[in-house]
């Protein structure tokens, strides 16, 4: 029983197939309609598929409604699509005349545009500092109020137009995008990421099988953090204070890493597909417990 956990449109989860024997199941969720719609083309015509428009935060309730027990594998490729960066008209992309929405499931609210037009100055700073790790946080959300303060701020390009005006002359020419930090940024925030994951986390150790292992590849310092934090967790036996003089804490681990380092993609990888570049994926094993 295995589970792809951000089908998108079914890269990885046409590969795991050609390894899962005949009796297997492959559960394949995403929040995104047309990531379902996409990879229902793809996979659709394999017994043993079945896509599930869903947050794999809520991955126990769709086990439920499944009649599944445990699952044996996962995993969660998280972040963005190509189909959602380059097809969606979502406003993902920051050289792009979109709407600002950057929603995943657009049966959700905020989008990005309600909340770069609406979030007070001190608020946006936070955001721009804790999801986008932006070091220069408070010029950008002053630029940004400052223009939206003459006209609401609706395209993708349009924001991407203040952050680079906002940007001094003397940081060109740039290795990345001025705008890839505070896309970032609303992006988290609008699809709640970090929230979602943190639940997922919470949650997965009671959701698999001893011997299962979870597959995480992240695309950011934030996520990896979070996810690599959970996995020391799960692995330590105990979680005392380094002075109690016998253990109080009853833990025992609950998963233990197969690499202690994230896994890097090698540079032909790079190569081939740019938008690897910033991935780790990190894996752990569930232990009988
Ligand atoms: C990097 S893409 C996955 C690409 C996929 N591995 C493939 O081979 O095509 C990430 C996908 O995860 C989905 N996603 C992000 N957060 C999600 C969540 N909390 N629950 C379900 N799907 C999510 C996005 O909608 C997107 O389609």
């Amino acid at each position: 029983m295995y589970v792809d956990g951000t089908v998108g449109s079914g890269g990885h989860s046409s590969e795991i197939l050609s390894y899962l024997p005949e009796k297997s199941r492959l559960i394949c969720l995403d929040r995104d309609p047309d990531a379902i719609r996409l990879s229902h083309e793809r996979l659709s015509s394999d017994h043993r598929v079945q896509l599930v428009q869903a947050n794999f935060a809520n991955l126990g309730r769709v086990m439920q409604e499944l009649a599944i027990d445990s699952i044996d594998g996962i995993l969660l490729d998280l972040g963005m699509s190509s189909y959602q960066i380059e097809k969606s008209g979502r406003g993902f992309s920051f050289n792009r005349e979109e709407p600002l929405d950057m929603r995943m499931n657009p049966d959700h609210k905020p989008t990005g545009e309600h909340l770069i037009n609406t979030l007070p100055v001190k608020s946006l700073q936070a955001l721009l500092r804790e999801y986008g790790e932006e070091r220069r946080a408070k010029p950008l959300a002053r630029a940004i109020v400052r223009a939206r303060d003459k006209n609401p701020i609706k395209t993708a390009a349009g924001l991407a137009q203040i952050i680079e005006g906002a940007t001094p002359k003397s940081r060109q020419p740039w290795k990345r995008h001025p705008a890839t930090k505070t896309f970032q940024a609303l992006r988290i925030a609008v699809n709640k990421e970090m929230d979602n994951l943190e639940t997922f986390l919470r949650k997965i150790p009671a959701l698999m099988a001893a011997g299962g292992r979870l597959v995480v590849i992240s695309y950011h310092s934030l996520e990896d953090r979070q996810v690599k934090k959970a996995m020391v967790h799960w692995e330590k036996a105990c979680i005392c204070p380094p002075d109690f003089p016998v253990c109080a804490c009853d833990k025992s681990p609950t998963f233990t890493r197969l690499f202690k380092k994230g896994q890097k993609p090698e540079q032909a990888e790079i190569h081939n597909n740019p938008r690897a570049r910033s991935a780790i994926m990190r894996v752990a094993e569930r232990m009988s417990s």
